[in-house]
C-alpha cells in the first residue's frame, strides 16, 4: 500500500527560482539603476492633465469593481463570460466611451469528467486522485461546480492505463536525462512538474517522448509551502490546488488552432504553417494538486532521480517507471466546441486627421480560470480605473491627439483567442486599424505581489522610467523609479501582447507587480480569489491604484493632448540599438556554451546594429530639435513621427522564423521550448542550439537585413548593404 502523504505547511524564506527557462535567466536588457534615474528626473513634470489623471484612480473603486468581476466563475465562452463583458462594456460607455462586444469565433474545451487511480494486477483501485479543490471556510467562493472540475485546456479525451514515469519539468533534457538513465518513456504516463517553461510544450515533448498521456502537478518547491505559508494562513498553494490552464503548443503559433473566425479567409495552415492536430496534443493531459502527485509518485520503482529532479515533498524522488505490482490509469472526458468569446473594445477618437493618426492600444485579458480575481482580474480592475481617468479628462474638455483604444480580451486562457483574433483581423488589409498603430500597452495580472516588474520593447524604457518617477510605491511611498532596477524584459508570449509585438510588430509593454522570482500561488486554481486579494495579494488595494496610474499616464504621454499639439513622439531608439548589441553579445554566449570551438560571422549583424545605432542617435537630436520647435513644425514633426513611430516593423521578417512562420519578429519571440520566457535574436539562436550552422548564418544575414533597413529608414537614405 502506498503511504498518503501528510503535507505540512512550514514556512520557509522565498528563494529566488528562474521562471521558465532552461537555464533559469530570462532574456532581457539592463538599463542600470542609474539610467533609470537619469531617465526619471529628465523626464517631464506632469501637465495638469496628467495630474488629475493621476488623482483619480481610487482604491475603494478599484476593490468593488474586482468584488463585481470575481463574484462569478467566468471561464472564456460561457455566461459568466458574456456577463462580465456587458459589465466592462457598460463601465466604459459611463466613462463617455464609445465601446462594443467584439465576438470572436473559436475552439474551446470544457471538462466533463477525468479519474486517474492506481490499480493493480487484478485491476483494483488502490487510491484514487481527489481531482478537486477542497471548499475553504475562509473563502466564500471556493465552493463551486469548477472547483470538482480541474483540466487542461485542449487535452483530447482519453482512457490510458499504463505505468507511470517522472520527467521532472518536462524540458527536453529532462526527456535526454531519462533516455540516459535507462528509463523509457514510450507507453508510460508522464508525470511532469509545473515551473520552468509553459505547460502546453510540457505536453508536446512528452508526446514526442512517446508517452501515452501526461499528467502536470504543482510541486510544492515551485509555489506551494517551500516559499511561505499556505493559503489561507498565507499566500501560496495548498495541497488540494489545482493549476489549469492551456496545453496548446504556443511557441508554434498562437491564438485559435482552428482558425475558426477565418481571418481575410486564410486557414491555420496558411497562417501558422501548421495543422489543428499539429498545433495541440494528442495525447490526454491532466493538471493534478501536489496532494494528489504524492501518490503516484510514491509508487514509483525505479532509480532515485537526480537532485535536479528532486522537489520539496517529503518523498524520494525516484525516476519511474511504478513498480512492478501497480499500474495507473488516466481517464479524461473533455468537450470541443467552436463558440464565441467576447472581446470588448473602448474608443477614444484622437484629434489628428485620421491618415496621420497612431493609435495607443491598452489591453488585458477578462476571461478567467474560475475567478481570476489576480490573473487577470487585477488588471481589469485597473483598466476601468483608468478608463474612469481618461472619462474625468473627457468631461472637462480634454481630448488626445491619437486615438487610445481599451481592449478587455476574451479566450486569453486558451491560447491568446481573442486578442490574437482581433489582432490578424485589424492587422493586415487596406485602411486597417492597426497598420499605424503606436504601442500596445498590456497587464495581465496587475497584482500578485509588491515587484514591479516590466517586460517590453526597449524604445519604451525612457517613457517608461519617466512614468515612473511619477507615480509611488504604495510601501515606501517612494517614486516607483527607485524601485525599478531598470531590467527590461523582452517579451516572450503568455499573454495578449503577443500578436501585437511578435506578428504585427507594434512596440510593446508587458507590466505587473509579481511576488519576485516564483509565479504567485494560487494561480489559475479556484483560490485566486477575491478573499485571497483582499486578504494576501493586496489587502488595501494601493497596488492596484499604482499600476493604474502607469498604466494610464504612459498611455497619455503616447497619446499626445490636443491642447499641446503635435509633438515628437517619446520613443528612444538608441536604447533599442544598445539592446540589439545586448542581445547579440548574449547570442555570442550561446555559442561560446554550445560549441566553443565553433565561427560564425557576426560581423554582418554588428554593422548593421553600429549603423542603427548612429541612426538613432541623430533622431534623438532630431527630436530635441523639433521639440524645440514645437508644433508651428508641426508637418516635421507629422515626418518624424510616422519614421519612429513605424520603426518597428522594420524587424519584421516576411517569412517569419525558421519553422514558425507565425512569429515574424527577428529580435524577440518565444522559446521553442520555454514558451513563456522569451529568446532575443530567435531563429539565430535556436539554430546554434540545434547546431545548424547554415541556417544560424542565414538568420544573421536575414536579421542584418532588417536592421539595415531600420537603419535606413531612420537615416531618410537608402544605406547600403555592406556585408
Ligand atoms: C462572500 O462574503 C462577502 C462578505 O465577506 C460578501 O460580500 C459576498 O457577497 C460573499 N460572496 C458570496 C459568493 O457568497
Ligand atoms: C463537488 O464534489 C463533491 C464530492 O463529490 C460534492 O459533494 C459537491 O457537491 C460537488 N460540488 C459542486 C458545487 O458540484
Ligand atoms: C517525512 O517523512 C518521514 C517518513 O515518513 C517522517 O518520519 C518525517 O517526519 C517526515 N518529515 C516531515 C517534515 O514531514
Ligand atoms: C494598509 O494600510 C494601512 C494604513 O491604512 C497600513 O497600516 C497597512 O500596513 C497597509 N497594509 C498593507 C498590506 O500594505
Ligand atoms: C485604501 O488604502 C488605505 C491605505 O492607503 C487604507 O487605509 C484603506 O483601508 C484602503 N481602502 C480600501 C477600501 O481598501
Ligand atoms: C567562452 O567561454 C569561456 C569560458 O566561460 C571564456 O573563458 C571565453 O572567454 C569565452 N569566449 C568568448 C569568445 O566569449
Ligand atoms: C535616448 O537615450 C539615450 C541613453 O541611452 C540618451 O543619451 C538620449 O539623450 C536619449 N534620447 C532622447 C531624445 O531623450
Ligand atoms: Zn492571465
Amino acid at each position: 500500500m502506498p503511504r498518503f502523504l501528510i503535507v505540512v505547511a512550514l514556512t520557509l524564506p522565498v528563494s529566488g527560482r528562474g521562471h521558465c527557462t532552461l537555464d533559469g535567466k530570462a532574456s532581457h536588457h539592463d538599463l542600470g539603476t542609474e539610467a533609470v534615474q537619469a531617465m526619471s528626473k529628465s523626464a517631464a513634470q506632469p501637465s495638469w492633465q496628467e495630474s488629475l489623471f493621476l488623482s483619480i484612480p481610487s482604491n475603494s473603486s478599484a476593490r468593488a469593481s474586482l468584488e463585481y468581476i470575481t463574484s462569478k466563475p467566468h471561464v472564456a465562452g460561457t455566461v459568466g463570460d458574456l456577463h462580465m463583458a456587458e459589465y466592462v462594456r457598460d463601465s466604459f460607455r459611463r466613462e463617455g466611451i464609445t465601446a462594443e462586444l467584439d465576438p470572436q469565433k473559436v475552439l474551446l474545451t470544457y471538462p466533463i469528467r477525468s479519474a486517474l487511480q492506481l490499480v493493480d494486477s487484478t485491476g483494483r483501485v488502490v487510491s484514487a486522485a481527489k481531482l478537486a479543490e477542497d471548499v475553504l471556510q475562509e473563502d466564500n467562493t471556493s465552493d463551486t461546480w469548477w472547483r470538482n472540475h480541474t483540466f487542461n485546456a485542449f487535452s483530447p479525451s482519453g482512457d490510458v492505463t499504463a505505468p507511470v514515469v517522472y520527467a521532472n519539468f518536462g524540458l527536453p533534457e529532462d526527456f535526454a536525462a531519462l533516455k540516459a538513465a535507462g528509463v523509457d518513456v514510450r507507453g508510460t504516463i508522464a508525470l511532469m512538474r509545473y515551473g520552468k517553461c509553459f505547460r502546453g510544450l510540457k505536453a508536446m515533448n512528452a508526446q514526442k517522448a512517446g508517452a501515452l498521456a501526461a499528467a502536470i502537478y504543482s510541486d510544492p518547491e515551485q509555489d506551494g509551502y517551500a516559499q511561505g505559508s499556505v493559503y489561507p494562513y498565507g499566500p501560496w498553494r495548498p495541497e488540494s490546488s489545482v493549476q489549469r490552464g492551456s496545453i496548446q503548443f504556443i511557441s508554434l503559433c498562437a491564438g485559435d488552432p482552428t482558425r475558426a473566425y477565418a481571418p481575410h479567409g486564410k486557414s491555420v495552415e496558411e497562417l501558422c504553417g501548421y495543422s489543428r492536430e499539429e498545433l495541440i496534443p494528442q495525447i490526454p493531459v491532466l493538471p493534478i494538486s501536489y496532494g494528489d502527485a504524492a501518490i503516484f509518485l510514491d509508487s514509483l520503482g525505479g532509480k532515485e532521480a537526480p537532485a535536479s529532479f528532486k522537489g520539496a515533498l517529503n518523498i524520494t524522488y525516484r525516476t519511474g517507471p511504478t513498480q512492478m505490482q501497480y499500474k495507473v490509469r488516466m481517464q479524461v472526458d473533455n468537450h470541443f466546441q467552436s463558440s464565441p468569446v467576447w472581446n470588448v473594445v473602448g474608443k477614444i477618437p484622437g484629434t489628428l486627421p485620421a491618415d496621420l493618426d497612431q493609435p495607443v492600444l491598452l489591453g488585458n485579458h477578462r476571461d478567467a480560470w474560475v475567478y481570476g480575481a489576480a490573473d487577470p482580474n487585477s488588471g481589469t480592475a485597473q483598466l476601468l480605473e483608468v478608463a474612469k481617468g481618461l472619462g474625468e479628462l473627457l468631461r472637462r474638455g480634454w481630448r488626445p491627439l491619437r486615438s487610445i483604444y481599451l481592449c478587455s480580451w476574451s479566450g486569453e486562457e486558451y491560447g491568446l483567442l481573442g486578442s490574437t483574433a482581433w489582432g490578424e483581423v485589424n492587422g493586415d488589409g487596406p485602411g486597417a486599424l492597426l497598420k499605424r498603430a503606436l504601442a500596445y500597452l498590456n497587464v495581465d495580472v496587475g497584482v500578485s505581489g509588491a515587484h514591479f516588474r516590466a517586460a517590453g520593447t526597449p524604445s519604451l524604457a525612457q517613457l517608461l522610467s519617466g512614468v515612473l518617477g511619477q507615480v509611488h510605491h504604495p510601501a515606501s511611498q517612494k517614486p516607483l523609479s527607485e524601485h525599478w532596477s531598470g531590467r527590461l524584459y523582452s517579451l516572450g508570449s503568455g499573454s495578449d501582447y503577443t500578436v501585437f509585438i511578435d506578428r504585427l510588430g507594434i512596440p510593446s509593454l508587458d507590466m505587473s507587480f509579481t511576488p519576485g522570482e516564483a509565479h504567485y500561488g494560487v494561480y489559475h486554481s479556484v483560490y485566486d480569489s477575491f478573499n485571497w486579494m483582499a486578504t494576501e495579494g493586496d489587502p488595501n488595494f494601493t497596488y492596484h491604484v499604482a499600476m493604474s496610474q502607469v498604466w494610464g499616464l504612459t498611455a497619455l504621454r503616447l497619446a499626445g493632448s490636443d491642447d499641446r499639439g503635435n509633438l515628437p513622439l517619446p520613443l528612444n531608439l538608441s536604447i533599442q540599438a544598445q539592446a540589439i548589441s545586448s542581445y547579440i553579445a548574449e547570442a555570442k554566449q550561446t555559442l561560446n556554451h554550445t560549441a566553443p570551438e565553433r565561427v560564425l560571422r557576426f560581423e554582418p549583424l554588428e554593422q548593421a546594429t553600429a549603423a542603427f545605432l548612429q541612426a538613432a542617435d541623430k533622431s534623438s537630436e532630431e527630436a530635441d530639435r523639433l521639440r524645440k520647435l514645437g508644433p508651428p513644425a508641426f508637418d516635421e514633426i507629422v515626418a518624424f513621427n510616422n519614421k519612429i513611430g513605424l520603426l518597428e516593423r522594420s524587424f519584421l521578417m516576411e517569412s517569419g522564423l525558421p519553422g514558425r512562420k507565425w512569429f515574424r519578429h527577428c529580435l524577440q519571440a518565444p522559446g521553442l521550448y520555454t514558451g513563456y520566457a522569451a529568446k532575443t535574436l530567435p531563429g539565430i539562436t535556436e539554430a546554434i542550439s540545434a547546431k545548424d550552422w547554415q541556417l544560424a548564418q542565414a538568420q544573421i544575414q536575414a536579421c542584418a537585413e532588417r536592421i539595415w533597413s531600420a537603419a535606413s529608414a531612420l537615416s531618410d537614405v537608402g544605406l547600403v548593404i555592406a556585408v
